[in-house]
C-alpha cells in the first residue's frame, strides 16, 4: 500500500511536513489561537485537574500545548502516525517532559487504534486539523469511536473544515479569505491548481450541519459549533456526567 492510499498518510513526506510547520509558525497558529483559548475554557475543569488528554493527528503538538499550558497537572497523548511531525514535536513538546508523550497509531479507518483505547479513556479529546482526512462515513464514526472512549462528562473538540453548504457560499468565503491573506487563496479563475476543498473533495461533505448531525448520532449529551470563522469551525461535544 502507498503512503497516497490511507487518509493523512502522505504526512510522513518531512518536506510536506516543514512546509506546514513553517507556515503555522509564520502566521496561522497565532490565527487558531482565540480557537484553542476558547476550547480550553470550554474544557471547565478545575485549574488544577490532572486530565487525560488524547490528540489526534497531534502533529508537532500546537493543540496539546494549549491544553498543558491551561492545566498545569494535565497529561497528553499525541497520536499521530508522521515520524517527522514528531521529531519536530519532540523538540517542541520537550517542555512538558513526561506530561507529553507521542503515540504511533492510526485512526485512518474511523476507530482509534487499541493502543489508544488501551491508555483511555480520557477526559478530554482533541484535534485540529486532523480528521478531515477522513470520508464523511468514517469521520461520524471516529466521532462515535472517541465518545466511547471518553470518561462520563468528558470533552472532544475538533477544529477542522466545516464546508460551506453551497458553491456561493464557498466563494463568498474565499473572496473574504482572498481579502484578508491575498498570499493564500487563489482567484476563482485560477483553477487548474488545487484549492482545499478540490484537493479533498470528500470536504464537501462535512458541513457544520453534518459534523453536528454526527455528534449527535454518537451520543454527545451536549454539543455544538463553539466557533467559526469561514469554513474553520471549533465543533465538540461533552458526554453525558
Ligand atoms: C495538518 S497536520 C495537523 C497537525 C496539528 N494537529 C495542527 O493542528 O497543526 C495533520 C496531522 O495528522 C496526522 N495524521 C493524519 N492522518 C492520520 C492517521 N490516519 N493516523 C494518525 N495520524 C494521522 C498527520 O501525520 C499530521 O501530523
Amino acid at each position: 500500500m502507498t503512503t497516497e492510499q490511507k487518509p493523512g498518510h502522505e504526512w510522513t513526506d518531512a518536506e510536506r511536513v516543514d512546509q506546514y510547520v513553517a507556515r503555522m509558525d509564520a502566521r496561522e497558529d497565532a490565527e487558531r489561537r482565540p480557537f484553542f483559548e476558547y476550547m480550553a475554557r470550554l474544557i471547565g475543569a478545575e485549574p488544577d485537574a490532572g486530565l487525560s488528554v488524547l490528540d489526534i493527528g497531534s502533529g508537532h503538538g500546537p493543540v496539546a500545548t494549549v491544553v498543558l499550558d491551561a492545566y498545569p497537572n494535565a497529561h497528553a497523548i499525541g497520536l499521530d502516525i508522521s515520524e517527522a511531525m514528531m521529531a519536530v514535536g519532540r523538540e517542541r513538546m520537550a517542555r512538558f517532559g513526561d506530561r507529553f508523550r507521542y503515540m504511533v497509531g492510526d485512526f485512518g479507518d474511523g476507530k482509534l487504534p487499541p493502543e489508544a483505547v488501551e491508555a483511555g479513556p480520557f477526559d478530554v479529546v482533541v484535534s485540529s486539523r486532523a480528521i478531515h482526512h477522513l470520508s464523511a462515513e468514517l469521520m461520524a464514526s471516529l466521532y462515535a469511536d472517541i465518545h466511547e472512549n471518553l470518561r462520563p462528562g468528558g470533552s472532544f473538540f475538533n477544529l477542522d473544515t466545516a464546508s460551506a453548504e453551497t458553491d456561493a457560499m464557498r466563494e463568498r468565503y474565499r473572496a473574504a479569505r482572498r481579502a484578508e491573506h491575498p498570499e493564500d487563496v487563489r482567484p476563482a479563475s485560477a483553477s487548474n491548481e488545487p484549492r482545499h476543498t478540490d484537493a479533498f473533495p470528500h470536504h464537501r461533505d462535512a458541513t457544520l450541519i453534518r459534523h453536528l448531525e454526527w455528534l449527535k448520532a454518537a451520543g454527545y449529551a451536549a454539543y455544538d459549533c463553539f466557533y467559526k470563522k469561514g469554513d474553520r469551525a471549533l465543533i465538540g461535544g461533552f458526554k453525558a456526567a
